[in-house]
């Protein structure tokens, strides 16, 4: 698969990857906000319809105006009903990595081929509730899966920890494929629980409030890479 330039840089990327979620940023001053997380792999960029979560957040327009301050991937994770509705709106924004939940359309598949065909990488998210063997028909097609380790819609809520055997699942089913599928979290990831989503086999971490919130986002990055590395 022909990939851009970005992409191409996060996948030869060595060890875990994190992506700060804009979602905990300080929305007066979204440039600033991107100054101070430089160090991450991607943006993670959340996109909520108020239908599929209880919570609106923002949209293409204000994702293709952040464009030319981020070099890096645009991760955009999508928890809207319909998703197939915003693919063009969203490749158009420049988004590198469109991830949907299963949960939110009839046609994950079609779906999948028709993100494939942008230049983007193809991912699928799991709430906490639903399992692990729904992924298994459409896994070998996956770029990405991403499971929520809290029920999407709010930053700052508390990580799920049982979710980590939902993780190692996936991660044993990835492998089973033998193809290279990243296996990202996305909720309640601080120092605290990252160790432990790395542990179950996750590669790819979501941090909103911890990376945002924190008086220096650049260090809380490094830490947070260095403890899914199992360093400390
Ligand atoms: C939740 C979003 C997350 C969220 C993560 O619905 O998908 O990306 O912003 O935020 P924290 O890290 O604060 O849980
Ligand atoms: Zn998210």
């Amino acid at each position: 698969m022909v990939v851009n330039k970005r992409l191409e840089k996060l996948l030869n990327t060595e060890g875990p990857l994190l992506a700060p979620s804009l979602l905990a940023a300080d929305f007066t001053n979204l440039a600033a906000a991107l100054a101070k997380v430089s160090g991450a792999d991607a943006l993670h960029l959340d996109i909520m319809d108020g239908h599929f979560v209880p919570n609106i957040s923002y949209g293409p327009a204000i994702v293709k105006q952040l464009r030319p301050l981020w070099d890096k991937v645009f991760d955009v994770h999508l928890m809207v009903k319909h998703p197939e509705a915003w693919l063009e709106a969203f490749a158009d924004a420049g988004a590198d990595i469109f991830v949907f939940h299963l949960e939110s359309t009839d046609h994950a598949h079609r779906l999948v081929q028709e993100i494939k065909k942008r230049g983007m990488l193809a991912g699928i998210s799991l709430n906490p509730s639903t399992p692990a063997s729904c992924l298994e028909a459409i896994l070998p097609d996956l770029d990405l899966v991403l499971l929520m380790t809290v029920n999407p819609g709010f930053g700052g809520q508390s990580y799920i920890e049982s979710m980590e055997k939902k993780i190692a699942e996936v991660r044993e089913m990835i492998h089973k494929t033998g193809k290279k599928i990243l296996l990202q979290v996305d909720g309640g990831i601080k120092e605290e629980t990252i160790t432990g989503a790395a542990k179950a086999g996750a590669d790819f971490f979501v941090a909103g409030t911890s990376v945002f919130k924190a008086d220096n986002p650049e260090a809380e990055i490094e830490k947070l890479k260095l403890r899914a590395r199992g360093v400390k």
